[in-house]
Formats: C-alpha cells, structure tokens, sequence
C-alpha cells in the first residue's frame, strides 16, 4: 500500500501505547481515523491529542473481543468514510501467571482479547475491503510471544501464536485469491506502554485474577521490568509498521536480538531436541 492521504484507517487498542502511536502515524499522513479502545475516556483524551478535524475522526468504544461490537465498528467505518484501507488489529491484554495457576476465567479474557479480536476483526472488515478497488492492508500485532514460549504467559503465547498462524494464512490466501489487500505481522519484544496494566480493562464478568504468588510473582515483577525497560518505543513500531505497509512486507520484528532465540526454538524442533528453557 503506497497511498496513504484521504484513505482510512482503523486502530484498535487506539487509546495506549502502540495503537495511539499508529494513529499518531496514520494521522500525519493524512488518513481518516478509526479509533477503537474499551477505554472510551482514555481513548477520547488520547484523540485529542492528534489534533484533526472532526470530519477526520471516528471514535468507537469497543470490545473487540466481542464479535458483535466489532461488527459494528465495521459496520460504522464503512457508514462513515466508505471504505477501509487500513486496518489494525492491535488492541491486547497480558496476564503473567504459571500456566497450572491460570483459571478459565484467565483464559477466557486473554484469549478474547489478543486472538478473538482478529477472527473478528478479519471476519468484519476484509471481506468488505476485498470489494473495495483501491485495495487494503491487514496490520496484526502479535508479539515475540508468538514466535516463542517464554514461561509465565501460556495464555498470552497461545493466543499470540494464534495471531502468527492465522496472519500467515490470510497472506496465502489473500495471494492465492489475487486480492489487493497486504498483511503484516507486528511482533514487537519489550515496549514500554501500559500493557502491564492490563487488569484495569478485565472485564467484571470475568472476575480477579488470583494474586500471583511464587514462581507467578517471580516471572509478573521480570515481565514488569522487561516492558519498562524496553528500549525501543510504541513511536518505534508504528514507524516499523508504516515502511513495512509501504514495502507490503509481512513480518515485523523491530528487536533484532530476539532472533537467536527464535532459530534456537526451530533447532530444537528441526533436531527434535526438547525446548531450550528460556529462563
Ligand atoms: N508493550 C509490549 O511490550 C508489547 C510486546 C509485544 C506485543 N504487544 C502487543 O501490542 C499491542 C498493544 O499493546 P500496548 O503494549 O500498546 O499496551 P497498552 O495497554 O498501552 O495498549 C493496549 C490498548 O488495548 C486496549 N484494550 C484492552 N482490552 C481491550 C478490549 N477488550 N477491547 C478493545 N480495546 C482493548 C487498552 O485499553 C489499551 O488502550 C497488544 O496487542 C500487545 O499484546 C505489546
């Protein structure tokens, strides 16, 4: 996708972090805007901030776990600017625990949140997209946790890998259908946003998690401290998101150094060696 200007855009997860800073991005290159986020009062003040036009902007508290809330943000982005070229399943939730100590409630949440959310995202946007001329691109934010199993995230690595497969395989098909619509895959590391505050957006219905004690406590307080951390920004992945759309390249990985432990995991598979731990 090389035309940025007048088309439009919808960002999930739009009120924090990477999602704010890809409309950040979308707005400075002159697109309509999407914004989708749980959090209406947040999302509102983050709005604020891109300073556009009201004609620009569409604001949607949503769900986006939720197929039916997702349909309607579909629904509206088309209503409203009548089309959609660019779309970013990028909303997400973490929960560190062990993986015998997360609960089916634990479960429930994470997985809506991080993979449900793109099922819908795709089911309700890409076959309109398919129809429009001017063509599209699929932006999902997955994670390392995708591409790895790093202890203390069984939830949120199932649904990240979930996020990977089903990207590489809307690719194949969108290729094999010879359809104008790009996907790339964001896998970012350790960036420092609010994900480690996911709890404040967890659903009533779900209850509490547990309080993490232990071995949950020890790997929550490392996960704490690897996204305050994290060198690269939330501004950093938008921009990687942005050349990659440009370029129509799938993966995204802007922490380089992740991919040793990457060929590591697929020498242990290739030489059916048990996993390496990775601490
Ligand atoms: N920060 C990191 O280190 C990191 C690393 C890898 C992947 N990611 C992924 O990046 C994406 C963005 O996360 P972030 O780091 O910017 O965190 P963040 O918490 O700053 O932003 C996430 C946004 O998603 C929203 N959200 C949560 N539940 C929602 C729901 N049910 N419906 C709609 N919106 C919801 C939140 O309100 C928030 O605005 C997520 O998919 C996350 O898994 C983040």
């Amino acid at each position: 996708m090389k035309q940025f200007r007048d088309r439009t855009a919808v960002i999930t997860g739009a009120a924090s972090g990477i999602g704010l800073e890809l409309a950040r991005r979308a707005a400075a290159e002159g697109m309509n805007l999407v914004l989708a986020d749980i959090e209406a009062t947040r999302l509102d003040a983050a709005a604020a901030t891109l300073g556009l036009p009201a004609e620009r902007l569409l604001l949607q508290r949503t769900d986006v776990s939720q197929e039916s809330q997702v349909a309607a943000l579909a629904d509206a982005a088309f209503a409203r600017f009548g089309g959609v070229h660019l779309l970013c399943n990028n909303a997400g939730v973490g929960l560190t625990r062990v993986t015998w100590e997360l609960s089916t409630a634990d479960w429930e949440w994470v997985l809506g949140v991080d993979l449900w959310s793109v099922i819908h995202g795709v089911q309700h946007f890409v076959p309109r997209m398919l129809k429009q001329a001017e063509g599209g691109h699929v932006v999902n934010t997955s994670s390392v946790a995708g591409l790895l199993s790093t202890p203390g995230m069984a939830a949120y690595n199932v649904a990240k890998h979930g996020v990977v497969t089903l990207s590489e395989t809307l690719y194949g098909e969108l290729r094999a259908a010879k359809a104008n619509i790009g996907v790339s895959l964001l896998c970012p590391a350790w960036v420092p946003t609010a994900i480690h505050e996911s709890a404040r957006n967890r659903p009533d219905r779900f209850g509490e998690a547990k309080p993490a004690a232990g071995l949950s406590a020890a790997y929550d307080e490392r996960m704490d401290q690897a996204v305050k951390s994290g060198r690269l920004t939330a501004t950093d992945m938008a921009n990687e998101v942005f050349t990659a759309v440009m370029e129509d390249r799938f993966y995204v990985i802007p922490h380089r150094k992740i991919n040793n432990a990457i060929q590591l995991r697929m020498d242990d598979i290739m030489n059916l060696r048990n996993p390496t731990p990775l601490g």
